[in-house]
């Protein structure tokens, strides 16, 4: 379908379809590991803090449909920073180790330290990190740093200038998004991960250029196969280059090896320079699917919990903390949620199910 023709979508997903029940609430075994219908923990909490972003990058918010006329939520609908510290509290006495802030980007929630210094606080020995655009993290990196965030992950998709500019669909420059960088570097926020969706045509042409880029930095290029997210980032298959080939263009300049995984279900695969000058990461949600693996729990902006990053609908956990439901009332109802999960989207995609209506990536959280 064409751009033009592509029908206009102003009512987001989530408000047309409406929240799924929470399931009949479960008892909370104390001890007793959580697991999924599949047998995968609760390990990882993906927190989108605004479902607003400066940039429109065209795999992600496209500007036909983000415009003036896309709904965004109301304030009131967002959650506060205690009900999201509570939530985080309940998942971590669930198992969970790690929670990772996003948006939309997440940088422009106003007081974003705060909350980072809240969570911080809260859950000392959590894994607390964070993925944003670059835009304004010159500016905020050393105040991130010292509110207790441990490391970050910034997304950019093209070293070049124009390419870059023309996938943000914000005129936004790359040099800026490199002091970003720097400034988080020199604010101890290690190791940083840079995220590149790789688009055929688009950005395939800055793959080596990037690895060559980052290599000897300490920092880790991920390079991420196009997804089928939403429903408006116009995906087609043949817009998708393989991680493998992307590793064999990168090993062809810099030779790599295969490297083991940081943790069990890490989502990236790891590549290291045979000369020792670092590593890069390969995400092929498409063309290898590791949902046999995934335990992400993800938080919308406006409190549902999304059991897959391809869901059409969340269960709405703000219903119950804003209805007085206590602690253990709500402990059991994620745990039930979590319980009854059985998703594995990527690895049962089919050419209808790419085309089906879904969740937002920016109102979930990447
Ligand atoms: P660390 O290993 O903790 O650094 O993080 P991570 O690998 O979980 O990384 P990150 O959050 O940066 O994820 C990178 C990208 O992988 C995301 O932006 C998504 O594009 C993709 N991704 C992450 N989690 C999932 C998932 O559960 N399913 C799918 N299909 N893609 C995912
Ligand atoms: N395909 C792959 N990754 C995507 N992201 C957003 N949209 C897509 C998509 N369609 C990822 C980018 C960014 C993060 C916030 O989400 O990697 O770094
Ligand atoms: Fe914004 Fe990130 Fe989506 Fe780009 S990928 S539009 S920076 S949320
Ligand atoms: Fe997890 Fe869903 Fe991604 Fe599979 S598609 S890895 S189940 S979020």
């Amino acid at each position: 379908m064409s751009k033009s023709a592509r029908p206009k979508t102003v009512i987001p997903l989530h408000e047309a379809r409406g929240a799924l029940p929470i399931p009949a609430a479960k008892p909370v075994i104390a001890g007793a590991a959580l697991a999924d219908a599949r047998g995968r923990g609760l390990h990882d909490l993906r927190i989108s803090v605004t479902d607003r972003c400066n940039f429109r990058c065209t795999y992600c918010m496209p500007k036909d449909v983000f415009d003036a006329d896309y709904r965004f939520l109301p304030h009131a609908e967002v959650l506060s920073f205690e009900e999201i510290v509570r939530v985080a509290r309940l998942f971590r006495d669930l198992g969970t180790q790690k929670i990772r802030l996003t948006g939309g980007e997440p940088l422009l929630r106003k007081g974003i330290e705060r909350l980072v210094a809240m969570l911080r606080e809260a859950l000392p020995d959590i894994d607390l990190t964070l993925t944003t655009n670059g835009s304004a993290l010159k500016a905020q990196a050393a105040a991130l740093r010292a509110a207790g965030l441990d490391r970050i992950t910034v997304s950019l998709d093209s070293l070049d200038d124009a390419t870059f500019r023309a996938m943000n669909d914000a005129d936004f420059p790359v040099a800026k998004v490199l002091e970003g960088i720097e400034a988080a570097a020199a604010a101890g926020l290690a190791p940083i991960k840079v995220n590149m969706v790789v688009k055929r045509g688009v950005n395939d042409h800055q793959v080596v250029d990037m690895a060559r880029h980052f290599r000897g930095t300490g920092h880790i290029v991920r390079f991420i196969e196009f997804m089928d997210v939403g429903s408006t980032n116009g995906w087609r298959m043949d817009d998708v280059i393989a991680s493998e080939e992307v590793v064999r263009r990168v090993s062809a300049q810099f030779p790599l090896d295969p490297a083991g995984a940081n943790y069990g279900g890490e989502v990236a695969q790891r590549w290291r320079y045979r000369d020792g000058s670092g590593e890069i990461g390969a995400i092929s949600s498409v063309t290898r699917a590791f949902c046999s693996t995934c335990t992400r729990a993800r938080l919308s902006t406006d409190g549902q919990v999304y059991t897959c990053l391809f869901a059409q609908r969340g269960y709405d956990l703000k219903r119950l903390l804003r209805d007085g439901s206590d602690d253990a009332a709500i402990a059991a109802a994620v745990s039930a949620i979590w319980q009854g999960r059985d998703d594995r989207y990527s690895e049962i995609r089919t050419a209808e199910s790419a085309k089906s209506r879904k969740v937002e990536m920016s109102f979930i959280g990447g």
